[in-house]
């Protein structure tokens, strides 16, 4: 059975996900969304500089909504609730990057509902982090322990091998004053994603959270010109950030989501560093026994890698990409890791790298 695809945006995430439907043997390329009216027009492998695909992109949504297709990869920079809203409605089933990985305790789905119900389709939210390392590897670990007091899952990122300089530095506030970072916009961004995470681990071991949960977010300046994709980072500028996000019961964390974005190891006051592991994502359970998993693989091995092919980004498509022939047989509504079987990747013996 071959599932038809339509990939929304071409970005990092939208260029990854075309490449893994191209190679899926349960996927098929159909159409493709552009937000770029330069890119509109043009066949995806041109897009992609590869071989011709025969799939035209438009930005047209009309011309999406009118296409016959299974499912819709939605990964623009940023979501839109009416074009997710009506994309369902026509009756495909979208997987995408930027939300609604577990959003029943933070967002009104009564508008979603219908227009699943509407298209007979299904909605689920994906990614790496969060949609993946955050709540499906934690909880999966979970099983392998009881009794469990606490979750932890941290990241650690060079961020200088994240190839978007504008949102590093215009979103992420990298290279302003700390006053300025800690106004950044990507505290309330990304605790949206974070909180829903920890909504679903706590809802699934059985954590009753209070109903607030904390945010803490912590800088660490240059303490000499730091050479970086987006420039030359000023003594006394921004150069590390450090996010936390914690489900708290009686106000003790019992779960806890930290992102650590540093550029490079040099220079940085407080002194903040990978340690010998290098970049990677961690998660501990803590319970009996104790578990502890390093993921390695979705970091660059250097920063040139990095802003040529970023690993975190091509995880990230292939987590949504590889969730389509589930997503299609799931039912109508938000579907959630817990509600979808296994989702694993496809083998391919012959392919050489
Ligand atoms: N959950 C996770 O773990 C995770 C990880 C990585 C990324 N993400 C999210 O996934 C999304 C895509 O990431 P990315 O790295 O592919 O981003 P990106 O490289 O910046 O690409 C985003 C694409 O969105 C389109 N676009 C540009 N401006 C837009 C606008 N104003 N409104 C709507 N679309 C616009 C463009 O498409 P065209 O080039 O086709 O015109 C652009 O290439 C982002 O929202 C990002 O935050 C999530």
């Amino acid at each position: 059975m071959s599932y038809k695809v339509i990939q929304w945006a071409t970005g990092g995430v939208g260029r990854a996900a075309i490449e893994a439907v191209l190679d899926h043997p349960d996927l098929e390329l159909v159409g493709c969304w552009v937000h770029s009216e330069a890119k509109s027009g043009k066949d995806v492998g041109e897009i992609l500089g590869i071989d011709r695909v025969g799939v035209t992109a438009t930005n047209d949504m009309h011309d999406i909504l009118a296409m016959e297709a299974d499912c819709v990869v939605y990964t623009p920079l940023f979501p839109t609730e009416q074009e997710v809203l009506d994309l369902l409605a026509s009756g495909k089933n979208v997987v995408t990057s930027v939300g609604w990985v577990y959003p029943f305790k933070t967002m009104d789905l009564t508008a979603i509902n219908e227009a699943c119900q509407q298209g007979n389709s299904a909605l689920h939210g994906t990614g790496i982090h969060p949609g993946g390392m955050t709540e499906r590897f934690p909880l999966t670990l979970s099983a392998l322990s009881r009794a469990i007091t606490h979750v932890q899952i941290d990241e650690y990122s060079d961020i200088r091998t994240y190839g978007a300089p504008n949102v590093v530095r215009d979103m992420m506030l990298f290279g302003h004053t700390p006053e300025d970072a800690r106004k950044s916009p990507m505290v309330q961004f990304m605790s949206h994603g974070f909180m829903q995470s920890i909504d679903m681990v706590a809802d699934e071991l059985g954590f009753n959270l209070d109903p607030k949960k904390r945010t803490i977010h912590d800088l660490s300046v240059a303490t000499a010109p730091i050479d970086s994709p987006i420039g030359i980072i000023p003594a006394g500028h921004v150069a590390a950030q450090k996010f936390t996000w914690q489900g708290l019961v009686n106000d003790e964390p019992v779960i806890t989501a930290t992102v650590s974005w540093l550029m490079g190891e040099e220079n940085l006051e407080p002194g903040w560093a990978f340690g010998p592991e290098g970049p990677r994502y961690e998660i501990a359970v803590s319970g009996d026994p104790d578990m502890q998993m390093i993921i390695h693989g979705c970091h660059p091995h250097s920063v040139e890698a990095g802003l040529e092919r970023n690993e975190g980004i091509v995880v990230t498509a292939l987590h949504c990409v590889s969730a389509i022939p589930y997503l299609c047989e799931a039912g109508p509504g938000v579907k959630t890791y817990l509600d979808l079987p296994l989702i694993s990747g496809r083998a391919a013996p012959e392919f050489q790298k």
